[in-house]
């Protein structure tokens, strides 16, 4: 990388959806950046993107976060290049739709590695080098999924709860050294997630730039929590007035009739 002009920002699962606008404001902002993800073609292309149009410095790496060894070879590549990570941002994240019972525990397991295991390693390793510098922002996405139980899609929900609860306390223990912690709880946005989940996207999704736009306010902010558009928030409250066997009954149809509709589809080519 070349000279810095400004702080750096870490994303990971920049070569789409959320993450890849996400990129795209960072650098408009004039964060020098490094990006993570497994398609490095599409990083490369970002990459070359940022740079002309911002004049920023953009490191990628390509790595597959359901590997639990990935974060931590992650990290020691950004530290013997000497980047210092400002902003760490957690969006990498992949989900599977079905009957718990259906899905091959390999395919949950790689999901528990991306969402949970990479996430919490990066979060520590790089948290720990902000500590001694009492300066740091990190940005961990959640869902609105984390606010219930979530069948047809269980394993998923279960994972994004823990970031929640996760990125909650260390939120409480991480403020005392002047670094701020924002959870994005987005619900349904139009990116590819519903395809590699293997379910419809729901007509009302937000698209991925109000999402992310809403993202990157909350963190400049220094806000907790970030649930974008009023629908997501409007659902988070109602969830939270009703029993977890209410909730689940009422996310089991949608997720049921989206994984199925996505099977029609796929039938009908
Ligand atoms: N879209 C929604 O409806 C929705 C709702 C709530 C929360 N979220 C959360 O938002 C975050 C971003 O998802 P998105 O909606 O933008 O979906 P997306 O378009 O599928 O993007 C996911 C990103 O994660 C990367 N990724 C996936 N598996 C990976 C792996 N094993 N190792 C490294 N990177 C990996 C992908 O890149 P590669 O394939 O190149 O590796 C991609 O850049 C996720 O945490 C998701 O759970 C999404």
């Amino acid at each position: 990388m070349g000279v810095q002009n400004k702080e750096t920002a870490l994303i990971t699962g920049a070569s789409s959806g959320i993450g890849y606008e996400l990129s795209k404001l960072f650098a408009e902002h004039r964060y020098n950046l490094v990006l993570v993800a497994r398609n490095i073609k599409r990083l490369s292309e970002l990459s070359k993107e940022l740079i002309e149009n911002f004049g920023i410095c953009v490191k990628i790496i390509q790595k597959d976060l359901s590997l639990t060894c990935s974060a931590e070879e992650i990290f020691y590549e950004v530290e013997s290049s000497n980047i210092q990570i400002d902003i760490l941002v957690n969006n990498a994240g992949t989900g599977a739709n079905g009957l718990f019972h259906e899905i091959d525990y390999k395919k949950d397991i790689e999901m528990i590695n991306l969402n949970i295991a990479s996430l919490t390693i990066l979060t520590k390793l790089f948290s720990k080098k902000m500590v001694k510098r009492k300066k740091g922002k990190i940005l961990n996405v959640a869902s609105t999924g984390s606010y219930q139980p979530g069948p047809y899609i269980a394993v998923y929900y279960a994972t994004k709860a823990y970031v929640l609860s996760f990125s909650e306390a260390i939120t409480n223990e991480l403020k005392s050294y002047g670094i701020s912690v924002t959870t994005l709880c987005p619900g349904a946005t139009k990116t590819e997630f519903s395809k590699r989940a293997g379910k419809a996207d729901l007509k009302i999704a937000m698209d991925a730039k109000t999402v992310a736009m809403a993202a990157y306010d909350g963190l400049m902010r220094n806000k907790r929590l970030v649930i974008p558009g009023w629908r997501n928030k409007l659902a988070v409250s109602i969830s939270k007035l009703f029993p977890g066997n209410v909730s689940a009954k009422a996310v089991r149809e949608i997720q049921q009739q989206l994984t199925e509709q996505a099977m029609k589809e796929k039938r009908l080519g």
